[in-house]
């Protein structure tokens, strides 16, 4: 799989003001949700296209539109932090929902809800979560997609760390990883160093 980490201008203005730990939640959140659409606007650069013909005020032309069903799929709960800033971009998918979460003992991800779109296997999934640490969670949840018969899966972050991009990279090669940052290391809690702290409770409180 790869791994594409943004070098964006707009994106890491705004990963310097997610990660000051002076932001508080409402301009957090906000943008969480901006640097997920730009995110997203990377993300779905390889999506198929279709020729149409398109009648304009003056004569037919041709045209390609998105050739592909959608879904986006946040992961319990940070990852309802991304929805939105996706849906701007992509405001036909449908929206499926994979609770996990990560034991604070053992750091292994725990599942607790899963209700995605009936047709979920004929769509490209964006999975979303903010954080990408161990990788146990990411893992998980694109483990459980695939149950699901579902092919085409792309995997979107706000920070991703060394240990989580290569756990995903070995379990599920097919899968691609777009990421606001790359960071240096976890520390011996799972937190990502330097990173912005816990996602879900600076979203969320
Ligand atoms: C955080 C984060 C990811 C997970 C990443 O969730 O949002 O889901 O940890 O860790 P991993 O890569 O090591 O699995 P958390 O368990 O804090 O739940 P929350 O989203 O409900 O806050």
């Amino acid at each position: 799989s790869r791994l594409f980490v943004s070098d964006h201008p707009l994106i890491q203005n705004k990963m310097a003001m997610l990660r000051d730990e002076n932001t508080g939640a409402k301009d957090f959140r906000e943008i969480v949700g901006e640097v997920a659409m730009l995110l997203s606007y990377e993300a779905t650069r390889d999506l198929p296209l279709k020729d149409v013909q398109v009648q304009t005020p003056v004569a037919k032309a041709d045209c390609r539109i998105v050739d592909a069903k959608l879904a986006i799929v946040p992961i319990l709960r940070a990852g309802i932090g991304m929805t939105e800033g996706l849906l701007r971009l992509m405001p036909t998918a449908k929206i499926g929902h994979i609770g996990l979460y990560r034991d604070p003992n053992t750091l292994q991800p725990v599942e607790y809800y899963c209700k995605l779109p009936v047709d979920v296997a004929e769509r490209t999934v964006f999975l979303t979560d903010p954080m990408l640490a161990t990788g146990g969670t990411a893992e998980a949840a694109i483990g459980f997609l695939k149950e699901k018969g579902v092919k085409k899966i792309v995997f979107l972050c706000i920070l991703a760390a060394p240990e989580g991009v290569e756990k995903i990279q070995k379990a599920h090669p097919d899968v691609d990883i777009y990421a606001a940052a790359y960071d240096e290391k976890l520390n011996d809690h799972g937190y990502i160093v330097p990173g912005l702290g816990d996602a879900g409770d600076r979203i969320f409180g």
